[in-house]
């Protein structure tokens, strides 16, 4: 696992979008994971930038989306299909349906998940994946207790997690629903290369556990640990509970620029 401390969201923002751009310009039909939330805004961002000056396309890149909440209505804005498209897939060149992600109005859940997984596996499986962290450790919506061997399925969302996201339901916790569908931690830890972003003091203790806790499904993201590919990327806030922290800066003064991440 690499760590590399930063000094803000606009930096994060623009090494996770290199490594995006590095790996199209490589290899222009890959596979992206794609995360919402606030974290990967700044990447989507600057795409969006490079995207419009001819800098990088997503013509024939493919994405995957890693979670849904079950239940808001196709045209509810707080819908991740909606929230992906607006913030990211509408400011890039996709192919039109080239992004997917799981259905939260399905009728029949567990078939929806198992033909999601299915997909994802015929697409070649993710070259790249984005993903924030939650307060709670929580990847994906992968909340604790959840099986460190977990494919995609339908999840009950914490209190804690409803309350952070309460912010994107004008702060009224009961908009906010209680079940997702959600890529499980073996379907993340099957993309090949995995970028966690995460900012402020509010991720520090799930950062803290991350890095350098036990592996434990109390703390989803610790399955991380056993893939050989992670780069995390954040800033000082969410680095300083980190008791390596010299050592990971030491390290990554030290990379070739050339290297990336
Ligand atoms: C979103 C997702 C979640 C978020 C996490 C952090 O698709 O899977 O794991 O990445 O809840 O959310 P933000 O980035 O809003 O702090």
């Amino acid at each position: 696992m690499e760590v590399v401390i930063l000094d803000g969201a606009q930096t994060i923002g623009r090494l996770a979008a290199d490594a995006i751009t590095d790996l199209l310009q490589r290899q222009p039909e890959s596979v992206l994971g794609l995360a919402t939330g606030s974290s990967p805004l700044a990447s989507y961002d600057e795409l969006a930038r490079r995207c419009g000056a001819g800098e990088v396309s997503f013509k024939r890149a493919r994405g995957f989306t890693l979670d849904e909440y079950v239940g808001l209505a196709a045209d509810h804005p707080q819908r991740y299909r909606n929230v992906i498209d607006t913030e990211f897939v509408s400011r890039v060149d996709f192919a039109p349906g080239a992004v997917r992600g799981p259905d939260g109005l399905a009728e029949d859940i567990p078939a929806t998940c198992a033909a999601y997984e299915a997909e994802i596996a015929a697409a070649g499986g993710v070259d790249l994946q984005i993903l924030g962290i939650g307060t709670d450790g929580h990847i994906g919506f992968n909340e604790p207790g959840s099986s460190l061997a977990s494919r995609t399925r339908i999840k009950t969302l914490t209190t804690q997690t409803r309350l952070d996201n309460a912010r994107f339901f004008d702060g009224n916790l009961e908009a906010v629903p209680t079940h997702c569908l959600t890529q499980g931690l073996a379907t993340i830890m099957s993309a090949r290369h995995v970028v966690l972003v995460a900012a402020g003091q509010g991720k520090a203790e799930a950062v803290h556990h991350l890095v350098e806790g036990a592996v434990s499904a109390l703390w989803p993201a610790t399955i991380l640990q056993h893939h050989p590919h992670v780069s995390v990327l954040l800033d000082e806030a969410a680095a300083s509970r980190l008791q390596l922290s010299s050592y990971y800066r030491d390290t990554y003064r030290a990379k070739p620029a050339w290297q990336g991440i």
